[in-house]
């Protein structure tokens, strides 16, 4: 699939990503010393999740913006391709990747409209790029398609609970949540385009793996390090994702999980 054959959805997320990328991948630092998977929680260092061994481990990310992950995984001398509808979050990632002499293969695509690959794959890993799909059923269907019989998908989806609203009330304070089946979307406008990541129930996301003939190995909901307390140099070491703008909600993201994290193999046997 090419740009000119992408659906409208396709093109409002490039619109919009395109526009972000610069602000998104300035104001953000992301580590590729440690395998991150989402706002002020700790890393792979930390959570033990990913496979090993990592060398030699034909690897996809999706929805990878510059690829931190795959360039972390690149590292440990996996064989990583990295997916992304944003040509110009890919270039801060191609840019990376000279700058570190590390070798990825940046790939714009729409999750939508996966291309077929020449080899199935040992690990399929996204931090919070499968919200974006319009259809993460499906996705997480064309991933076990995509995996080796014991291949590992591991991702992170935003927490259904984190939807919900903050709120102060007399003494206290907490999430205001209307409805946890059907929660809010994360609607973002912006270069003339609206997009939106939807958080699903967590037994939804449980369903969609079942199905899609995969085990479930973990569920986890970390919450946030305390980064107020933590050096630059302790926050470097164990945050791989930090803003400025997410320190601000560390209250919010130490008492409600900000994103969930699935880890899930395909069988060796149907
Ligand atoms: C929240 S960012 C996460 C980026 C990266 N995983 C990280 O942790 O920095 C979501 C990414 O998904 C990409 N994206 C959004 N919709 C997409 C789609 N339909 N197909 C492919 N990538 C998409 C965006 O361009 C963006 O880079």
């Amino acid at each position: 699939m090419t740009a000119s054959t992408w659906t409208e959805a396709g093109i409002a997320h490039e619109r919009f990503w395109d526009e972000l990328a610069e602000p998104y991948q300035r104001d953000t630092r992301i580590s590729i010393t440690d395998f991150h998977y989402g706002p002020l929680i700790p890393g792979d260092r930390e959570l033990k999740l990913l496979p090993s061994p990592l060398a030699g481990r034909r690897c996809l990310e999706l929805g990878a913006g510059a690829g931190q992950n795959s360039l972390f995984l690149a590292k440990q001398g996996a064989l990583c391709t990295a997916v992304d509808i944003s040509a110009a979050q890919l270039d801060f990632g191609r840019a990376l990747a000279q700058k570190e002499a590390l070798q990825v293969d940046f790939l714009q695509a729409d999750l939508d409209q996966l291309p077929t690959f020449q080899e199935p794959f040992e690990l399929i890993h996204s931090a919070y790029g499968i919200p974006f799909s319009s259809n993460p059923e499906v996705l997480i269907r064309t991933c076990a398609e995509m995996l080796v019989p014991g291949g590992h998908l591991l991702f992170s989806m935003g927490h259904p609970v984190f939807a919900g609203e903050w709120l102060e009330l007399d003494e206290d304070q907490g999430i205001f949540l209307s409805n946890y089946f059907y929660p809010r979307p994360d609607v973002r406008e912006g270069n003339d385009s609206v997009v939106q990541a939807i958080a699903y129930p967590l037994s939804e996301c449980v369903r969609w793996i079942k199905a899609a003939g995969l085990e479930l190995l973990d569920l986890r909901e970390p919450p946030a390090l305390p980064v107020h307390l933590l050096s630059k140099a302790e926050t470097d070491e164990r945050v791989p994702y930090y803003s400025d703008d997410w320190a601000d909600q560390e209250n919010e993201l130490s008492r409600f999980p900000v994103v969930a994290i699935f880890l899930a193999r395909k069988k060796t046997q149907t």
